[in-house]
């Protein structure tokens, strides 16, 4: 099966590439141009996973016309130009989509916060409604990207002092892993709405001090609310809930031919820093 990543230069993009599909990073496809799209699209791939997004959620709030464009409008023609060739479509979602203190289920009625929130949301629902699969997703990390996590696992390695949320609860989960279940829901056949985490929940301070026990590095931190950080709003609790993920695609052949167990986001983490 022909599996056309775009957004691969991102960090889910990334993990996807290395689990054996062909990317494009944005430099080479953007989504929004979509005379380029229907000529990718020509050319015939079997399915699509749609790694590309304004993803910056402080970013967003300074850029909503383009946040808009990226995640809503040009996700709505793929899907679209998707459905009119007969190629699947993976796009990904984001639990920002959903707020709520209960475990996060796929039927829940969305009720996002914020643009990039916003924006995702209605990108998510225009797939949908063009028949493409929607994974939400969560927390995604890995120690060589240089996102929040290696940044900040970084400076506790030089000796600083690093500020961390105590008061935002979701789910570690790391981006091979992700690629696995998106390359599983790529060669299933079920399509609507899905959620895939690890299990378990933690805060980001609780996150980063088990990174850190794990790696032997000081952990020096000084606890801080969502409300300090400014920016974005962020849910207090979000934990999505993968039951019909694993029901719909786990049957199915995933990139490495088995199965995908969801393990503990702390246990996860152990394996990933242990390389
Ligand atoms: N990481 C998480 O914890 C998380 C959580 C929930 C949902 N998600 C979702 O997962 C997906 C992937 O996110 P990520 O974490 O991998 O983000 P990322 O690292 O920022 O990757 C997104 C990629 O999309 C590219 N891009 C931006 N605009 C584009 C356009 N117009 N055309 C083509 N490519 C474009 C970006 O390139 P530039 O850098 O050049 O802009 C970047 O390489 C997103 O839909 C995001 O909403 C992620």
């Amino acid at each position: 099966m022909k599996v056309l990543v775009t957004g691969a230069g991102g960090l889910i993009g990334q993990a996807l590439v290395r689990a054996g599909a062909t990317g494009l990073t944005h430099k080479q496809l953007d989504i929004t141009d979509q005379g380029a799209l229907a000529e990718l699209l020509d050319a015939g791939p079997n399915c699509v996973i749609n790694a590309a997004a304004q993803a910056g959620v402080d970013k967003a709030e300074q850029q909503p016309e383009r946040t808009e464009a990226v995640n809503h409008h040009a996700v709505a023609a793929l899907a679209r130009a998707c459905q009119q060739r007969g190629i699947r479509l993976v796009h990904i979602g984001t639990d920002y989509s959903l707020n709520s203190d209960a475990d996060l289920v796929p039927e829940m009625t969305p009720a996002p916060v914020g643009v990039y929130a916003t924006s995702k949301s209605r990108g998510e629902q225009a797939a949908a409604a063009h028949g493409a699969v929607v994974v939400r997703v969560q927390w995604v990390y890995h120690p060589d990207h240089t996102g929040f996590f290696a940044r900040t696992l970084a400076a506790l390695a030089q000796g600083r002092t690093v500020s961390l949320v105590t008061d935002q609860v979701g789910t570690p989960t790391p981006a091979d892993l992700v690629a696995r279940g998106l390359l599983m829901a790529a060669a299933g056949t079920q399509t609507g709405l899905f959620h895939l985490a690890c299990l378990g929940e933690t805060t980001p301070w609780g996150w980063i001090e088990a990174a850190a026990q794990q790696l032997h590095l000081p952990f020096s931190a000084r606890p801080i609310t969502r409300a300090d950080l400014g920016g974005a709003p962020r849910p207090a609790r979000s934990v999505l809930n993968s039951d019909r993920f694993l029901a719909a695609f786990t049957g199915a052949p995933g990139s490495d031919g088995e199965g995908l167990v969801l393990p503990r986001w702390d246990v996860a983490l152990g394996d990933v820093l242990e390389g």
